[in-house]
């Protein structure tokens, strides 16, 4: 097939639930044609008057022109049999998540369409080389995945399949920039891009509750620390714990079973008993409330007269000077930058940022006794920071003093491997490592799909520029040594250090 252009050609809908309606909005908005056929005759008006109430919306808020919206709407048609679209040159299918359903459904339009006619499907968890198989010309089949809500989602995974021609995925990827959005190229394979990468988001955290390392609210105000919209868990009681536990099964399933993906008895049993999240006013938390307050962290005295040494170089031992420079008045502070460890040593009590190796593995290697350990630092000033301790009664009352006065809210954990925040972005990082190995995606496509697709605050690729590769690495190979077995096995693309 030689070069596709789609543009302003006529477009098919297939499926006039929550996302055919907004694809078929989307592209109406970019001056397209587009019939709308629904196996339930009722659903396409019925959806379309739902769409003209929520564009009538936008124009009372004056966010769009009553003209524009009329124009909108115009150029979208119900069609009674998929036959009244013999004509269009794209079918973008989103019907039910259903192998069997999907591929006679495209069988069937090959007998309508012409030759030419790019067919794309918005599945989010089946294989497009599958739904492609038994068709007479499956290079046309393509997967155009998009994010819900899709008005306002800007991020497309373009899929290829094994068979799908190059030039088809581009003309789709081109089309999507036309329409305002962001295309990723991604190569069919379990979960694509986004839901793959955003695994460990939410496993990392299930794992540290399954250990009772910290309380939901604990975890998620830590990653809300670190950036991200939500936490883990109040994200999960939004999404429901039925479609979160549902999708990492169908990871788990697709991958062979491989034991990186595997689901959370925590989680499982919130699906048993029903607590499905907010839909079900149970779930982490019970809402309306939502998350209870943090629990104060015990904070002791700080030792008078005491001597303040930053240890190590880099961003966060420039940081923790400069929060020591500004606790002591703005006296500089005393740096020690050879040391092989980035903290702050206080009345002889050395506390490390994590390098993935717990605190009593810490204190037992250097031959200490009390140790403190504390994760990356909070992006926003006054910020939520974990810490563990090891040794005596008081160290823990005193690293929080000491934390404290640097400017962080100190939350006392259990002394995990990694911790929290490290713990869960050294894995982010591990998941997209080998999704670009694997030639599902590049660095930039992951990146951009993170950031688009689940809204992160920055791409796994620039975590890892941030982080440095050497500790991403360290946290991996110091979770892989405490839990043994699949799940935190570096990814060969990090272990080369490939950075080429
Ligand atoms: P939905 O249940 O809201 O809508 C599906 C519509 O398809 C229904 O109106 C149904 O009557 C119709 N339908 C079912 N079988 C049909 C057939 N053989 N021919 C014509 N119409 C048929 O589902 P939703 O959420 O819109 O999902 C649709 C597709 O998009 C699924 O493949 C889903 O995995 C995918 N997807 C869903 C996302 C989401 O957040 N809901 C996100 C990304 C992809």
């Amino acid at each position: 097939m030689s070069t596709l252009k789609l543009n302003q050609a006529p477009v098919l809908v297939v499926g006039a639930g929550i996302m055919g309606m907004g694809i078929a909005q989307v592209a109406a908005q970019a001056g397209h044609a587009v019939l709308v056929y629904d196996t339930r005759a009722e659903a396409v008006p019925q959806a379309k008057q739902k769409l003209a109430d929520s564009l009538a919306a936008l124009v009372t808020k004056g966010k769009m022109t009553a003209d524009s919206v009329q124009a909108l709407l115009a150029r979208i048609t119900p069609v009674a049999q998929l036959s009244d679209a013999a004509h269009v040159s794209l079918v973008v299918e989103a019907i039910v998540e259903n192998l069997a359903v999907k591929r006679g459904l495209f069988q069937e339009l090959e007998g309508l369409v012409s030759e030419q006619c790019v067919l794309a499907t918005n599945t989010s968890s089946i294989s497009v080389t599958a739904i492609a198989n038994g068709l007479k010309h499956p290079q046309r089949l393509v997967g155009m995945h998009f994010f819900n809500p899709v008005p306002l989602m800007k991020l497309v995974e373009v899929v290829s399949g094994l068979q799908t021609d190059a030039h088809v995925a581009q003309a789709i990827f081109d089309l999507a920039g036309a329409w305002g959005k962001t295309a990723v190229y991604a190569r069919s394979t379990p979960g694509f891009i986004v839901n793959r990468i955003a695994r460990p988001y939410y496993a990392e955290t299930l794992a540290l509750l399954q250990e009772q390392a910290a309380q939901p609210a604990q975890l998620d105000a830590l990653l809300r620390a670190a950036g991200f919209r939500m936490g883990p868990c109040e994200l999960m009681d939004l999404i429901g714990h039925d479609t979160n536990f549902s999708v990492t099964q169908s990871v788990f399933e697709a991958n062979f079973f491989d034991r990186r993906f595997t689901p959370s008895l925590v989680q499982r049993e919130l699906v048993d008993g029903g607590l499905l999240g907010r839909k079900s006013g149970r779930g982490f938390y019970s809402y309306p409330e939502g998350a209870p307050a943090l629990p104060a962290a015990n904070v002791g005295a700080l030792p008078a007269q005491t001597q303040w040494v930053v240890h190590g170089s880099g961003t966060t031992a420039d940081a923790l000077a400069a929060a020591v420079s500004q606790h002591l008045g703005g006296k500089p502070a005393s740096r020690a930058p050879s040391s092989d460890w980035v903290g702050v040593e206080v009345a002889g009590l050395q506390l490390r940022q994590t390098d993935g190796r717990p605190a009593w593995q810490v204190a037992q290697d250097a031959a200490l006794k009390d140790v403190v350990v504390f994760d990356e630092l909070p992006t926003v000033a006054g910020g939520v920071l974990a810490f563990a301790c090891v040794g005596r009664a008081d160290v823990p009352e005193l690293a929080a003093a000491v934390l404290q006065a640097l400017g962080f809210a100190p939350v006392p954990v259990a002394d995990a491997p990694g911790l929290v925040v490290a713990r869960t972005l050294a894995m982010l990082v591990n998941e997209a490592a080998d999704a670009v190995q694997q030639g599902v995606c590049t660095t930039e496509g992951a990146n951009a799909a993170m950031k688009l697709g689940v809204n992160y605050p920055a791409g796994p690729f620039d975590w890892l520029d941030r982080m440095g590769h050497a500790r991403v690495v360290s946290v991996l190979r110091a979770l892989d040594a405490c839990y043994k077995g699949e799940r935190y096995r570096v990814s060969p693309w990090l272990q080369r250090g490939a950075l080429a």
